[in-house]
């Protein structure tokens, strides 16, 4: 971006004011804030100063619309270097923004670009007949119809360097000339035949409201199958646990006499339970179908975990670990977790 200052002292007025339309105007534009807050309005009036200034700001422009609104010049003057809206040179009667950016660029703006050169001269210089002045600007918003310009308050699009040369010619000439798309496209519609949003329904409102039915139709399709994936997803028996609405299921609960009978086993005597609940064979159960013992590990020994009597080959340590009540700590031996230690006899320490 090129720095942005103000037009050297030959080119600057001596003087400005607002002209009785444009004081009206000022005035207008002050009184739509509260008071205190009138520096709101100084883009509105910078805006019109340039306007009447003939499309650029004098110094003097800036001076004056600082004093009708109680502001500090430097204030005023940033705002009109800030915005590369207000031209602080001066500009032709025509005054063309030059769209230089990517999209446009890639759709033919280097040969408007030419144009431009050839017909006016280098960026920022007056014609000599003073019409026509121009500045390359970034995009401005007409991507769609690139490559583009706009002057004064109009853009002119689908530009080629024909229509633009025409353009030109008739602008010079006062001849009437047409903004927006130089080839015939209304708005940014699709070049050549429209293929788009031609139903005439879209347009005669019998459409209204149906949107909403069909996407309510469609998220109440998305629940349902849902809610059909989950069930079928289930385990058999998860299925089957849940019972009808309020009604008991009869199932065997638990491995029964009654059930033992029901599928043909022979229910088990009451002698036989009696020794297979005896602590010496509580590692010897029979197999439900064959009747045969469940053969012992392979070292021979019982693992059931605690033992309990000496007559059944474990040995039972002779002291006891839990005290009776009421004895001495001296009398109911060591109680510092050494009593589960092995006795080992303690070496004499021999020193050389
Ligand atoms: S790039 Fe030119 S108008 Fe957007």
């Amino acid at each position: 971006m090129a720095v942005r200052k103000l037009a050297p002292p030959e080119l600057q007025p001596a003087s400005f004011d607002f002209t009785s339309e444009n004081e009206a105007f000022a005035e207008r534009e002050i009184a739509k804030y509260p008071p205190g807050r009138q520096a709101s309005a100084v883009i509105a009036l910078l805006g019109r100063a340039q306007e009447q200034c003939g499309g650029w700001l004098p110094q003097k422009a800036i001076e004056a619309v600082a004093d009708r609104l109680g502001m500090a010049p430097i204030r005023v003057m940033e705002v009109a270097t800030f915005y590369t809206m207000f031209n602080l040179d001066p500009v032709g009667r025509y005054f063309v923004q030059f769209c230089g950016t990517t999209p446009c660029a890639l759709r033919g703006a280097g040969e408007i670009k030419k144009v431009l050169e050839r017909r006016i001269g280098a960026e920022r210089h007056i014609s000599s007949d003073g019409l026509f002045s121009w500045l390359e600007v970034e995009c401005l918003g007409a991507c769609c119809n690139a490559p583009m310009v706009q002057i004064n308050d109009d853009y002119y699009e689908d530009l080629t360097p024909e229509n633009f040369e025409k353009l030109l010619d008739d602008l010079a000439a006062g001849r009437p000339v047409k903004p927006g798309s130089q080839i015939g496209r209304r708005s940014s519609e699709p070049e050549g035949a429209v293929n788009t949003l031609q139903d005439p329904a879209l347009f005669d409102g019998s459409l209204v409201g149906a949107w909403r039915k069909r996407f309510e139709e469609e998220a109440l399709k998305v629940v349902t199958d849902e809610a059909a994936t989950e069930v079928a997803s289930l385990p058999e028996e998860s299925k089957a646990a849940k019972p009808p609405a309020g009604r008991a299921i009869e199932s065997d609960a638990a491995d029964t006499p009654a059930k033992r009978a029901k599928e043909g086993e022979t229910p088990v005597r009451a002698s036989e339970q009696k020794r297979a609940s005896s602590r010496s064979r509580a590692t010897a159960s029979k197999s439900k179908k064959t009747d045969e013992p469940v053969s012992p590990p392979q070292s021979g020994k019982s693992y059931v975990a605690t033992p309990s009597d000496p007559a059944e080959g474990r040995a039972v340590s002779k002291s006891a670990t839990t005290p009776v009540a009421g004895t001495p700590p001296s009398e109911g031996g060591k109680r510092d977790g050494s009593e589960s230690k092995p006795d080992v006899p303690v070496k004499e320490n021999k020193t050389p």
